[in-house]
């Protein structure tokens, strides 16, 4: 394993890869900056920070709006955005794209606007145990107000879904299946393929939370043949406030706009408002441009990393953790799928995680600690949390040998 991870890594160049990553050179507390919390938010590399500096200085304005060159301009550079993210995808058409604030945004526009339309008194929508909070309670939400309910297929000890759960909870009453492709806390990649598949030969259709994937994996809309996926662009090396929601056109066409106001209309008269077609539709008021740009930037970057060599350096690097960390006394994982991806989640002893975290921040360390907005599966766990380090591509060993470090003084400092 350790050597594998050498010969990726010196084959990708991490280290002249990390220079492209200005934070990474940052200290904390006089320490230098050993950043493991890269599920939460990536760092973003100079080519995403220049692209959001340039549009500021040199093109900012609304766009499809104006007359003007620098509207038309923004707008260009806005739907390039579109486009590059649709490839990026592999989605059949770009207006298939629709730029939201994030992951929470996107499940929520699908929630609301499916379940208005498609949900009514006695049906249910399944999600699985190990959903982030953002993929529970919109649903709940919209459950509540429509007299559906929800149901949630279950999870076994190792954080791996029950398939035969799943079978059995895929009854006619659910009108929607939604489940995480890789989760935050367990790091568990779940078979989303098989999910599809089964859903798909009774007519419902899926929506994958892949705010932890898309960043990890190739991975390609119509190859699953999912009908939504929602995620974030910080997570994936572009900036905050930008997120994206696909859907199939069929869906988008079906549903109701998600908010109304500028842009999302083609007429509006007192008595009666036209919608705008797709994805303007659900692009109601003036768009986050800086960060559409800022994401197209992201995306461009990942491709020219490539997201097969992101794939494996980042499964050598995570091989190498599991490896290294098992060899702590008293540490238990918490989350042991084979299939993983990204976060690895553990306790040790009777540790709480937030003075673990603590400890390791004192070091400068960043992993995150707590429920990691998965209360549900804390609770499943009958834990108060976790400690949990996340990976991106450029990290390294030496990162992980100081995690090991610091994760061995915590044990002797509160053991
Ligand atoms: N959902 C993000 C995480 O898992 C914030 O940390």
């Amino acid at each position: 394993m350790r050597e594998n991870y050498n010969d990726i890594a010196t084959a990708l160049n991490i280290e002249k890869i990390r220079n492209d990553f200005p934070l990474l050179k940052t200290t904390v507390y006089g320490k230098q900056l050993v950043y493991l919390d890269n599920a939460a938010t990536t760092q973003k590399p100079t080519a995403v920070l220049d692209a959001l500096d340039n549009y500021y200085k040199t093109y900012n304005s609304n766009v499809h709006r104006g007359v003007h060159a620098l509207s038309q301009q923004a707008t260009e550079a806005y739907e390039e955005a579109r486009k590059k993210v649709a490839r990026f995808i592999n989605a059949k058409y770009s207006h298939e794209v629709i730029f939201t604030r994030g992951t929470t945004e996107s499940i929520n526009l699908v929630a609301s606007s499916f379940g208005k339309k498609f949900l009514h008194k006695g049906d249910s929508i399944l999600i699985s145990a190990m959903e982030h909070h953002s993929n529970i309670v919109p649903w709940q939400m919209i459950c509540e107000e429509k007299d559906a309910s929800l149901k949630v297929i279950a999870m076994d000890n190792k954080g791996i879904l029950q398939m035969d759960d799943f079978e059995q909870k895929l009854t006619d009453d659910v009108k929607l299946v939604a489940v995480t492709y890789v989760s935050n806390t367990l790091g568990t990649v779940n078979p989303v393929r098989d999910i599809i598949k089964q859903a798909h030969a009774k007519n419902i259709p899926v929506l994958l939370d892949v705010a932890q994937a898309i960043q990890h994996m190739p991975l390609d809309v119509q190859e699953l043949d999912v009908d939504f996926i929602a995620f974030s662009g910080h997570k994936i090396y572009g900036p905050t406030g930008i997120g994206v929601l696909y859907g199939k056109e069929e869906w988008l066409n079906k549903l109701p706009p998600y908010q109304g106001g500028g842009d999302m209309i083609k007429t509006v008269t007192f008595e009666k408002t036209v919608y705008n077609d797709l994805p303007y539709k659900f692009e109601a008021g003036t768009p986050d441009m800086s960060g559409a740009i800022g994401l197209g930037a992201a995306v461009d970057y990942v491709e020219s990393i490539g997201r097969k060599n992101i794939e494996l350096a980042e499964g050598e690097l995570l091989a190498y953790a599991l490896d290294a960390l098992a060899a702590i006394p008293d540490l238990r994982f918490i989350g042991e799928s084979p299939e993983r991806s990204g976060a690895i989640s553990f306790l040790i002893g009777d540790l709480h995680p937030f003075d673990t975290g603590e400890i390791l921040d004192k070091q400068g360390i960043a992993v995150r600690t707590g429920h990691h907005c998965t209360q549900p599966v804390v609770d499943f766990f009958r834990i108060p949390g976790t400690v949990r380090a996340s990976f991106a591509f450029y990290n390294t060993k030496a990162e992980i040998d100081a995690l090991v470090k610091g994760l061995e003084k915590a044990r002797l400092m509160l053991g």
